[in-house]
């Protein structure tokens, strides 16, 4: 049986592809797949899905491997191997509100997708916050008046300014990492080991 490989859909799939076609694997079922969300190239099956998916297929030995952000890995620690980062997908966790506007002098209330990432931060700082979890696009929630800032990762910083926000502070970095099934790294450890050999490549794109 072919190893099976999830990768996260979206910019992170992209960044993948590149990065893995610098290896000289075959990518051209994957650039030709369409809406399909299970692939075979000659060497893999890959199967398509959300960050937070990817974990889940992975710690259930459904993936052997898997390409997922370090925030996801951050905000709901799954159990799975963590390997190493992969030379892409860099971005950091960042505090953001309105440009020109001051954070009120009571209680602020803060939007993000990362709740436990939001939770962590604030109780560090010794700051007691109201939480609103939002599933996506959270930098609407200031323009709104939803919140008054949002957490959220931050990668070239344009979603931010087109919506006219602004970083206040920010506290991780993150790129994507390459995890494992716990049990399939030792059982399927001749096949996997030089797949995750080849994939260590320090350099960044
Ligand atoms: C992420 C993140 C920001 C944006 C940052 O959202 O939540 O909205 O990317 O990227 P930038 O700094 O390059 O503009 P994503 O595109 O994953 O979609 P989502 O908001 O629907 O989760």
């Amino acid at each position: 049986m072919k190893p099976v490989i999830a990768l996260t859909k979206g910019r992170l799939e992209n960044q993948f592809l590149t990065f893995f076609q610098s290896l000289d694997f075959e990518i051209k079922p994957l650039t030709e797949k369409g809406r399909k969300l299970r692939v075979e190239t000659d060497q893999f099956e890959f199967i398509f899905a959300k960050g937070v998916d990817v974990t889940t297929y992975v710690q259930h030995g459904i993936a052997d491997l898997g390409v997922v952000g370090g925030d996801i890995l951050a905000e709901f620690q799954p159990d799975v191997y963590d390997l190493f980062p992969l030379p892409f997908g860099q971005c950091r966790m960042a505090v953001a509100k309105e440009k020109g506007k001051q954070w009120p002098e009571e209680k602020k209330t803060i939007a993000s997708k990362y709740t436990n990432i939001t939770k962590a931060f604030f109780k560090e700082k010794g700051e007691s916050v109201d939480i609103i979890k939002l599933e996506g696009s959270v930098e609407l929630a200031p323009i709104l008046d939803l919140a008054d800032g949002i957490v959220d990762i931050v990668e070239t910083g344009t979603t931010l300014k087109e919506n006219g926000l602004i970083v206040d502070e920010e506290f991780l970095h993150f790129s994507a990492r390459l995890i494992a099934n716990r049990s399939a790294l030792k059982i399927k450890r001749k096949t996997l080991r030089p797949i995750i050999d080849l994939l260590n490549q320090k350099e960044e794109l």
